[in-house]
C-alpha cells in the first residue's frame, strides 16, 4: 500500500525506515528514503506508523511541531 502518494512511499519501506534507530521523527521516515513532505496529506498516516512502529516515545505528541522540512517551491 502506498501511504505517501507524492514520494511513491509504501507502507512497508517506511516501515523499514521508522525501525532503523536513527530515526526519530516522521521527517526522518522521509529523509532516509531520499524524500521529503511535500503536500502533507500522509502525515497523519505517517505520524501513526511512526509511533506504532517505535511507540509514543520519540514522535511529537498532539500540538507539538512535527520537525519536518515542507517542500516548498524550488
Ligand atoms: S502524499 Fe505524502 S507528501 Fe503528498
Amino acid at each position: 500500500m502506498i501511504v505517501c502518494v507524492c514520494n511513491a512511499l509504501s507502507e512497508s519501506r517506511c516501515r523499514e525506515a521508522a525501525c532503523r534507530p536513527e530515526c526519530k521523527t516522521v521527517g526522518c521516515v522521509y529523509r532516509l528514503q531520499g524524500a521529503r513532505v511535500r503536500c502533507g496529506r500522509c502525515l497523519p498516516h505517517m505520524q501513526a506508523l511512526l509511533e506504532e512502529v517505535r511507540g509514543v516515545a520519540g514522535s511529537a505528541g498532539p500540538g507539538e511541531e512535527l520537525p519536518v522540512r515542507t517542500g516548498g517551491p524550488g
